[in-house]
């Protein structure tokens, strides 16, 4: 099953409407829950149909939120799975240059390429309504099996990046509040509306 293209996901709406009109929006863990504390078990196989249909549980959850991704242990599952996208509104490219299109991560594994780090806000389906300054690698490299069991890897830049090292985080049981440097910058999104502006 190809997640990785659009016209692939529609296919794969079309089909998930038609066969499988019973896909679940799953309960999203809050920070607390000891289920996001703990570091998730590797997939031993993507192609399984119980992994197919967590993914496609995951994915419709993290429409549903909506947010730009989730990690299994965000669905009370210790699993080594990630989606995520990159819509082109949050893209860092003026014409969405840099969107990434639906992607499942099994078994990610991240390395840094450099030492650049930037500092941007980010918030969790996991804190809802919260937010806080987090500095991440700017550049990554990012390796994982797909549903079809096969490797791939991809490099990343900027807000993809970031995504992707927020999402592998909740693998390892680390929420982005324990990345932070300064607490101060931590807080609800409706109170902080300002400063976010700046
Ligand atoms: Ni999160």
């Amino acid at each position: 099953m190809n997640l990785t293209s659009s016209s692939g996901f529609i296919w794969n709406w079309l089909e998930k409407a038609i066969i499988y009109p019973f896909m679940s929006i799953l309960k999203i863990a809050r920070m607390g829950h000891p289920v996001l504390m703990q570091k998730a078990q590797s997939v031993e196989d993507p192609t399984s149909p119980e992994i197919h249909c967590l993914v496609e549980d995951m994915v419709e959850t993290m429409y549903d939120a909506p947010g730009v991704g989730l990690a299994a242990p965000q669905v009370h599952v210790g699993l080594r799975v990630v989606v995520f996208h990159v819509p082109r509104g949050r893209s860092d490219g003026e014409d969405g240059a840099g969107s990434v299109p639906l992607t499942v991560l099994i078994n990610p594994v991240i390395e840094p390429i450099g030492e650049e780090m930037n500092t941007a806000f980010e918030g969790c389906l996991s804190l809802p309504g919260m937010i806080g300054k987090v500095a991440r690698y700017t550049h990554i490299k990012y390796s994982a099996l797909g549903l079809d069991g096969k490797p791939f890897e991809r490099e990343a830049s900027g807000f993809h990046a970031r995504v992707v090292q927020h999402e592998c985080d909740h693998l390892d049981g680390v929420l982005y509040p324990m990345r932070m440097d300064d607490l101060k910058t931590f807080g609800y999104v409706e109170d902080m509306q300002k400063e976010v502006k700046e």
